[in-house]
């Protein structure tokens, strides 16, 4: 059987007024608003819990759960930072949901911020891409003049701004606590946790982050309830997911569909492989997860299956790519972006990314040696102790392991492409000082 599309987030994507407030309300939006302000922020807290959506951004943290790590009745300002950073290699769908039903998220905003009990919202939008900052502002513009955000919305008590920010263009802002120190105005590098931003985020004041496509479901679950979120999916990885395809299809693109779908199937949706080819690697969600093969194609595409594959379903936005690519080209081409994106706040990223990508540069122009394999390994290692998944990282954040996966799934699966370079290096004379 075929597992059908669901489009949800992305229904009406075929209207042209759809970002427009009068577009949105036309196809039922700011009805979960009405809905969620007339309960009990506990019992909206709750709903999420019980549909169990996991985050979007890339972790897969049950998004109920850490709505209720915010304090309540502390006396604090409570903050809601949605974290539109998107600057993944191959991440590409918060910001075809905010060009095209950007009233989605606001109302996911505004929803999210009445259960958690924040009167302070900001949207971090990643630098590069003003054309879905200006999307976002004008939503923002509209639903502020038809007093859906502000004083006292809609009469219930209930208070709320939302500002809209901008970043600078780096990938590095899309961790977390980096945004929030970029937020406050600071150089944006990660902070050690704990705390966790749930009880000191922003400001020292409890925050809860989220990603664009998780706020933009909470809508949806509010007005149409947890059964029927659980319609879809598995038990563990319960609703639908944007996926953004790219790579050697005949349709790249953005296919919404339950999470449990097979790569086999999601692929069919974007008209299989280019003519001529067939898949050769691919990663499910990003350039920061091990890459799969072919012998993958036929898994499910949830969070639990894609952890014992050994990967991470990450923003499920799978890059396919055909028999032509180098494998090895492609993971150095990825390690001089982490590299360039490297905050450089602790050694083992910042030293460790800059010696893999010298020497998979080294061995990618034939200057390869044949002692490359174990000093690969051996930086891998310094970074990801034991390169087991998940990892473990002597890093302050994520990146640096992140780094390290593309390479070490990469040399499993590929092994003898590598060598195959260092071979031919072997007939060449290596010119001194070229390490
Ligand atoms: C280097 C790095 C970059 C990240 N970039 C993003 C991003 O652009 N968008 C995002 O939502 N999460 C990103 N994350 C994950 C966030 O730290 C965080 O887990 C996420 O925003 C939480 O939202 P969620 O629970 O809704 O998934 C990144 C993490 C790392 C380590
Ligand atoms: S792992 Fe890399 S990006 Fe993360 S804090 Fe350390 S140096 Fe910065």
């Amino acid at each position: 059987m075929v597992t059908p599309l669901t489009p949800v987030i992305t229904e009406h994507w075929d209207r042209p007024d759809l970002y427009t407030l009068d577009g949105y309300r036309a196809v039922g939006g700011y009805q979960a608003l009405d809905k969620a302000l007339g309960s009990d922020p506990d019992d909206i807290i709750t709903t999420v819990k019980d549909a169990g959506l996991r985050g979007r951004g890339g972790a897969g943290f049950p998004t109920g759960l850490k709505w209720s790590f915010v304090p309540q009745g502390d006396g604090k300002p409570h903050y809601l930072v949605v974290n539109a950073d998107e600057s993944e290699p191959g991440a590409c769908k918060d910001i075809p949901i905010m060009m095209a039903n950007p009233h989605a998220l606001i109302e996911g905003v505004i929803i999210t911020s009445f259960a958690i009990r924040a009167n302070h919202a900001f949207i971090y939008i990643r630098g590069e891409v003003p054309n879905a900052v200006r999307k976002v502002e004008f939503a923002v513009k509209q639903a502020r003049e038809a007093g859906l955000i502000g004083k006292n919305i809609k009469g219930s008590g209930f208070d709320l701004d939302v500002v809209v920010h901008s970043g600078a263009g780096a990938y590095i802002c899309g961790e977390e606590t980096a945004l929030l120190d970029s937020l406050e105005g600071y150089r944006g590098q990660p902070r050690l946790k704990p705390p966790f931003p749930a009880v000191a985020g922003l400001y020292a004041s409890p925050t809860v982050i989220n990603n664009v496509e998780t706020i933009a479901n909470i809508p949806y679950i509010v007005d149409r309830g947890v059964e029927w979120f659980r319609g879809f999916g598995t038990e563990k990885s319960p609703g639908f997911k944007v996926f953004a395809v790219s790579g050697h299809v005949k349709r790249p693109g953005i296919y919404e569909v339950p999470l449990g779908i097979t790569m086999r199937e999601l692929l069919d949706y974007a008209g299989g492989m280019r003519d001529g080819s067939s898949v050769k690697f691919w990663l499910p969600g990003g350039s920061s997860v091990p890459m799969l093969t072919d012998e993958h194609l036929d898994l499910p595409l949830t969070y639990e299956a894609m952890a014992e594959a050994g990967t991470m379903l990450g923003t499920g936005t799978p890059m396919v790519f055909d028999q032509t690519v180098s494998v090895v080209k492609a993971v150095t081409r990825w390690l001089e972006f982490y590299k360039h994106e490297s905050c450089g706040k602790c050694t083992p990223c910042r030293e460790g990314t800059t010696w893999l990508e010298r020497i998979l540069s080294r061995i990618i122009a034939g200057h390869g040696r044949p002692s490359d394999m174990a000093l690969l390994t051996e930086i891998c290692e310094n970074i990801s102790p034991g390169i087991a998944w998940p990892p473990k990282q002597t890093t302050i954040c994520p990146l640096g392991p992140s780094a390290v996966s593309p390479i070490a799934s990469s040399i499993e699966r590929f092994r003898n492409e590598f060598e195959d370079y260092i071979t031919l290096s072997d007939r060449r004379v290596i010119p001194v000082g070229s390490a």
